[in-house]
């Protein structure tokens, strides 16, 4: 019988002390990680949304890392993690007044503007408050990132970025600083081809603005969930540094996946094994609503065994969880030797796994462990069943109006 480790931790020991269902990120592989894009100089700023838990983002503000947000929710995190506001740039097609000027009060370092009234909007609050806001518009290239539709946001008919024809007659506004262009074509993307489109179209525009300093590249590299193959944080690197040769523009990278995907496991026990005339199920402790990419967009993740039985024969099995929906899986039809009780790694969820975890069901969320050296600590405690409805009213709260 051998057991599953993560750097020599031995899975079934973290599942004694923090029980299952959790996420358990690896410090080291995320630092590996960092380490390889820190390499290129480059402005690295992390897209929070990939995995947005405090200690996370603590390891990344400790490498003086800059941070990609979508929101003030996303901020704060990032402040109450020790992150540097000069370090941040902020995206999203739906800023509120209320995020801008709290950006604006924080001193970011770039509002990614995504459409004229957003970048309308920005000037109106810049200009009450007295402050140029520092502004990257980001340009839609049209360019098709070849990825789940979901996840491409570079095309015609996705809603993020400014057309590109439009960019050609811009108004100057007294209250912004128009520093950069930028673009995200998508994520999961497993060629570097269309990454190249992406800047030969971003370089084109350049040159036409005078003002432009930044060239901001977004997100999106691939990493490796099955059996694809996309290219190496350093292949990539050295893709961008050769399209960029002799260029003169800082260059910003806002990698979430890479950065943190391969780190990250979802330790979840066996509760029953139902055999029918037409399948057999493994009812797993952990549902769509801890890890919702196999139903959302029907994710491929390995699933392994902590524990190896010689003993038991080998079945194919639907993987799925508890909750009250058919698309509550997380694999269908895998071989595996496995009986009540088992633990099983869902391997590949350090990013974009507890970041889109939700309470469906009236399911808590989660704890969250990083496993460091041979140590493991606490990042997130499970929520309680107090926790869960500790905001809701018995008999509503009367808002006087
Ligand atoms: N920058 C912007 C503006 C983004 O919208 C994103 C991701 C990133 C950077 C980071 O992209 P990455 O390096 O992680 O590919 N929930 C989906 C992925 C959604 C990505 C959204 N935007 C999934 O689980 O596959």
């Amino acid at each position: 019988m051998t057991m599953l480790t993560i750097e020599g931790v031995p899975l079934n020991e973290i599942a004694k002390k923090v029980g299952t269902p959790c996420y358990i990120y690896s410090r080291a592989l995320i630092e590996n990680n960092w380490k390889a894009f820190e390499k290129s100089h480059y402005k690295i700023c992390y897209a929070v949304k990939a995995n947005s838990n405090l200690g996370i983002l603590n390891l990344f503000a400790n490498k003086n890392a800059g941070f990609d947000i979508v929101s003030q929710g996303e901020l704060e995190r990032v402040l109450a993690a020790g992150g540097n506001p000069k370090n941040i740039v902020f995206s999203g097609v739906g800023k509120t007044k209320e995020e801008i000027k709290c950006a604006l009060q924080v001193g970011i370092y770039s509002f990614n503007v995504e459409s004229w009234p957003e970048l309308e909007r920005i000037q109106e609050i810049a200009q009450l408050m007295n402050k140029k806001a520092p502004v990257t518009l980001r340009v839609n290239p049209n360019i098709d990132a070849k990825t789940h539709p979901y996840i491409a946001t570079g095309l015609h008919h996705n809603k993020f970025g400014i057309e590109l024809k439009e960019i050609t007659h811009l108004k100057s506004y007294s209250h912004i600083d128009l520093i950069g262009l930028g673009c995200h074509i998508g994520s999961q993307i497993m060629d570097l081809e269309p990454f190249g489109e992406a800047i030969d179209c971003l370089l084109n525009l350049a040159k036409k603005i005078n003002s432009i300093k930044i060239l901001n590249l977004g997100g999106g590299l691939g990493i490796q969930y099955k059996d694809e193959k996309p290219p190496s944080i350093k292949e990539y690197l050295s893709f961008i540094e050769q399209k960029l040769k002799d260029q003169p523009y800082e260059i910003i990278l806002e990698p979430g996946r890479s950065l943190v995907g391969n780190a990250g496991i979802l330790l979840t026990k066996v509760e029953y094994i139902k055999e029918t005339p037409y399948k057999n199920f493994a009812i797993l402790d952990a549902g769509m609503n801890d890890l919702i990419r196999p139903a959302l967009y029907d994710a491929w993740h390995n699933i392994i065994p902590v524990t190896l039985h010689t003993d038991i024969k080998p079945k194919l099995y639907d993987l799925v969880g508890p909750v009250c929906e058919t698309g509550d899986f997380f694999a269908h039809d895998r071989e595996l030797a496995i009986k009540p009780d088992d633990l099983l790694a869902i391997s590949t969820v350090g990013a974009y796994g507890a970041s889109m975890s939700s309470n469906y069901n009236s399911r808590p969320s989660i704890a969250e462990v990083l496993v460091d050296k041979d140590e493991f600590y606490i990042l997130r405690e499970r929520e309680s069943y107090q926790d869960l409805f500790a905001k809701e009213k018995l008999n509503g709260l009367y808002v006087n109006g």
